[in-house]
């Protein structure tokens, strides 16, 4: 079996971290063994991929069925430190949600500010996102940004093209209903191997990847807890019911 990720710490004082900004980072957590064969694995989606991101489309496509398309992104949605790492902050019943290449070449354009639903009413529904940043990020080379505390508004019709337009709308006036500090737009940096927990309604974006830069290499993994559909639930038939080792009882929506 591969050995993911190093000994790390996620403890109550984390897991408060987590639950009060919205994402918590664990720096340098993957083993040399995992990235080198995630950057081999993310490099053949790459060729597969379109340049700029997943799309918006429906189709099938390989940077949003990730897993679908590679065995060894498949292997990992079972990894029982994967797992034991999304159960230690969602407790035990979980569902695997989507495997997504994230992957940003030189050139790419980022993302726009916005958020993901999950059971928008229900904050006793959660959905954790789990990314692996292989090769990590500075702030200003495709790197991720966040709104710590935005996540508590299990908002997710927030969208705005940059952080003027964020700030002026959807920022203006709010502040964090736990700290009382007025909301702020946090750029984060990550060394490589470092793997970033997220819940899915924290507002985030990505700048832009440089002209030379290499391809950040990233994917994500999302587990939520069962109870409602799920809209980022992208997962065929086929794969739901492949027999997948260690994924037993995780591939359903329910
Ligand atoms: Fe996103």
């Amino acid at each position: 079996m591969l050995k993911l990720l190093l000994p790390y710490v996620l403890g109550p004082r984390e897991k408060a971290e987590l639950d009060e900004r919205g994402h918590l980072a664990l720096p340098g957590i993957l083993t040399p063994q995992a990235c080198s064969l995630l950057t081999e694995a993310l490099g053949r989606i790459a060729v597969l991929q379109e340049p700029f991101g997943y799309g918006r489309t429906t189709e099938r496509t390989p940077g949003k069925y990730a897993a679908e398309y590679d065995a060894f992104l498949a292997s990992l949605i079972g990894h029982p430190q994967l797992l034991e790492l999304a159960r230690s902050v969602l407790g035990n019943e979980i569902r695997y949600d989507h495997c997504v290449a994230l992957n940003r070449l030189a050139a790419n354009p980022g993302l726009r500010w916005h958020a993901h639903e999950y059971a928008d009413d229900d904050p006793s529904l959660r959905f954790l996102r789990i990314f692996f940043y292989v090769n990590g990020f500075e702030p200003e080379d495709g790197g991720l940004k966040a709104v710590p505390g935005s996540h508590l508004f299990r908002d997710s019709h927030v969208l705005a093209e940059t952080d003027e337009e964020l700030q002026r709308t959807w920022l203006e006036g709010k502040r964090h209903p736990l700290t009382g500090e007025p909301l702020r737009i946090e750029r984060l940096s990550a060394p490589p191997a470092t793997v970033i927990l997220m819940w899915t309604h924290a507002l985030h974006g990505v700048t832009p990847r440089g002209p030379s830069s290499p391809t950040r290499w990233t994917v994500v993994y999302a587990y939520r807890n069962p109870g409602r559909p799920s809209r980022a639930r992208w997962i065929s038939e086929e794969f739901e019911h492949s027999p997948l080792p260690g994924t037993e009882g995780l591939m359903s929506l329910y």
